[in-house]
């Protein structure tokens, strides 16, 4: 997955990931839902950049409705495939870049390891409506890539430093911040950089009933 070749590879990437297993974060999420004491069925999520969709099907299992979305229809196509039909009446798709996507009101934005792949001068405009779209007492959760990440510089691919994606945050709670600089293998290529942000923020304000 590396910079100028992004759009052909994603074809490549779904099926180097097949079965994998849901993003840690997610399941970090999860967690922090039940500890809280959050009944959450019914509650809207969107999923930016949904991928295969494992994330969008755990949540519709948990009674959530959700909006992925995912430029790709590859993506598109996957999800619906591995979401049960008792389930597919609480599912809506959009093959769109997200940047161009208005949001409705939600209580869970998810972007597992795609909000980087928005064009940088894109981004705040994109930031600003998934900002918008969080409920008072609802949830960003989802990685951005640091400024030392191996593919820095990639055109087409936002990076942050700390402080800029701390920056981010103003009208969050952040629950966790997590950031990892470390070696490890990507999905196509040999070992990389990996300069991740990991945020499970809370957006301010009082939480209606889902
Ligand atoms: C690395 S994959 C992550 C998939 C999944 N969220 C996960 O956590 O594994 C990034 C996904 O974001 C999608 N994507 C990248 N740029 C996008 C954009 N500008 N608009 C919508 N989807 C995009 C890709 O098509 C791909 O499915």
């Amino acid at each position: 997955m590396t910079s100028g070749r992004l759009g052909r590879e994603w074809t490549e990437y779904y099926r180097a990931v097949q079965g994998r297993p849901p993003r840690a974060l997610f399941l970090e999420m999860l967690d922090q839902f039940k500890a809280a004491g959050l009944d959450l069925a019914g509650a809207q999520a969107v999923d930016l950049g949904c991928g295969d969709g494992i994330e969008t099907a755990l949540l519709l299992q948990a009674g959530w409705r959700v909006l992925a979305v995912d430029q790709q229809p590859e993506a598109i196509a996957l999800v619906r495939e591995r979401v049960p039909p008792e389930h597919a009446a609480h599912l809506q798709t959009l093959v769109t870049p997200f940047q161009d996507v208005e949001f409705p009101p939600s209580f869970l934005v998810f972007a597992g390891y795609s909000l980087p792949f928005c064009p940088p001068e894109r981004f705040p405009v994109l930031w600003e409506r998934v900002a918008r779209a969080i409920l008072p007492g609802g949830y960003f959760v989802g990685h951005l890539f640091g400024d030392r990440d191996g593919w820095a510089g990639a055109p087409d691919v936002t990076f942050f430093s700390r402080a800029g994606a701390e920056a981010l945050f103003s009208q969050f709670e952040l629950k966790t911040f997590r950031e990892v600089d470390d070696v490890r293998p990507s999905a196509l290529e040999g070992p990389k950089r990996w300069h991740v942000y990991e945020i499970i923020a809370r957006k301010s304000g009082v939480m209606a009933e889902p």
